[in-house]
């Protein structure tokens, strides 16, 4: 074989995978655009309905109560139908509730639409990581996982593009249905992708699981087909009462104290609240704070990057601790800021506020978004993978509807700077939890991390 082609042959898989990852993280854009895009839409919405503020939190808060219940529901099919299917049928889904929302005759098919919105975003935030863990070769897991990060980032930017260029003629039908797009892209992307080879082995398909990682992998597929099937004959089939068993508990505890700890750091009070937190801290105009905002989603956006680049070479653990310690210093910083600096009236107050939400967003970029995700769809074993992963993302939605709802109560109950501290002491917790208790898993194949359970 002539260097050029052995390149070639090489270059090949990469490519490929690197491809079917792209297209299962489709999931994460939809994630962030449906999460990100109603609090542009919401106070058109409630102008022509005439919506009450019950009916308001409903509309807004439909989603994030959908995927926790489509987080669990994916549990099942992903185990039952397969890894492909479900993100295809979430793709489906995301067309439907996107056209419902977006044709909604009045506020009742619109919370429904909204609610199936949630349902398919729960799906998907399950589906794709697994997915995507279950084909990458182990060396580059980390970062085409990561791709589902960065794929929710460019979401929540697109949305705010989107209702800012929207706003002018108050059409929040089409910011609604325009989810539709992406929803196509990644229902009809997915449907001729290959099954993850491991549910094929666990379901016994072992011809088509040879020939799926002949595509994804150089050279001999023998040995890994031999361990995961060695994983599968020790192991079985499990269901959702094993999550109860005591064995399971280590890696459980893990993947939910992650998944909790990546919410209760303060990451969606500062994506969905962050031109109002602008705009207390005295950047007045309305343009500015909006200015300030779409930075803080193209910050989110670039620094994922860093992930991508290190978390493979650096690995898991380092990237979490240096992230969450800029988190906290940041949150600190902006609590003290928002306790001494507003009486100054000097600006200060606005400059560590525009520094430190950027800090903090850099910081959560390199590691407690794109990690989690990870590291959630990497540290199960193949036996109850697809339950746990789904508690695990049924935890995180929980923990995100609890923070959100409760910071605008925070903030006006406790204040601003007490409420920037209190996240700033869950970060330290956040810290004390990945040093005990969260392993290593870089360059790890998925039966490796098994193993590690049982060693420990
Ligand atoms: C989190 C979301 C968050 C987003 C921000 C994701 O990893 O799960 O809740 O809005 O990151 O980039």
């Amino acid at each position: 074989m002539s260097a050029e082609s052995r390149a070639g042959a090489r270059g090949q898989p990469v490519f490929y995978i690197a491809m079917v990852s792209t297209i299962a993280a489709i999931g994460g854009t939809l994630f962030g655009y449906d999460t990100g895009v109603i609090s542009g839409a919401i106070l058109f919405i409630q102008r022509e309905f005439a919506l009450d503020a019950a009916m308001q939190g409903l509309v807004v808060s439909a989603v994030t109560a959908g995927a926790l219940v489509g987080a669990l529901a994916a549990g099942s099919t992903a185990q039952r139908l397969g890894r492909r299917v479900t993100n295809v049928g979430a793709g489906a889904l995301f067309v439907l509730s996107a056209l419902l929302c977006g044709l909604a005759p009045g506020q009742e098919t619109l919370l429904l639409g909204r609610f199936l919105v949630g349902l398919a975003v729960g799906a998907t935030s399950v589906a794709a990581p697994m997915y995507i863990a279950e084909v990458a070769p182990p060396h580059m897991r980390g970062r085409l996982v990561s791709f589902f990060q960065l794929a929710i980032t460019v979401g929540i930017l697109v949305a705010y593009l989107i209702d800012a260029a929207l706003a002018g003629t108050g059409s929040w039908r089409w910011m609604l249905a325009l989810a539709m797009v992406p929803g196509v892209l990644l229902a009809a992307g997915m449907l001729p992708m290959p099954e993850s080879p491991r549910w094929l082995l666990q379901n016994g398909r072992d011809p088509e699981a040879r020939r799926v990682l002949g595509l994804l992998r150089e050279g001999d597929v023998e040995r890994e087909i031999g361990e995961i099937r060695e994983e599968i004959a020790r192991e079985g089939a499990g269901s959702w009462r094993d999550l109860l068993a005591s064995r399971a508990r280590p890696a459980l505890g893990v993947g939910i104290g992650l998944a909790v700890f990546q919410q209760i750091t303060g990451i969606n009070a500062v994506i969905y609240y962050a031109p109002q937190i602008f705009e207390s801290a005295g950047l007045s105009s309305d343009t500015v704070a909006l200015a300030a905002t779409t930075g803080i989603g193209v910050v989110n956006v670039g620094a994922t990057f860093i992930a991508i680049g290190l978390v493979d070479r650096a690995g898991r653990r380092p990237l979490l601790l240096a992230g969450v310690s800029g988190m906290v210093l940041s949150l600190a910083v902006l609590g003290v800021a928002f306790r001494d600096g507003g009486r100054s009236g000097s600006g200060l107050l606005e400059l560590l506020t525009v520094v430190c939400l950027a800090l903090y967003i850099v910081c959560f970029a390199f590691s407690l978004g794109p990690i989690v995700w990870t590291m959630i769809a990497e540290i199960f074993p193949l036996r109850i993978r697809s339950q746990a992963v789904a508690v695990s993302t049924a935890a995180n939605w929980a923990a995100n509807f609890a923070v959100s709802l409760s910071f605008p109560m925070l903030r006006d109950g406790i204040g601003s700077a007490p409420t920037f501290f209190l996240y700033a002491a869950l970060g330290v917790l956040t810290l004390l939890f990945i040093l005990w208790r969260v392993p290593e898993t870089k360059g790890r194949s998925l039966e490796e991390i098994e193993r590690l359970w049982h060693a420990r």
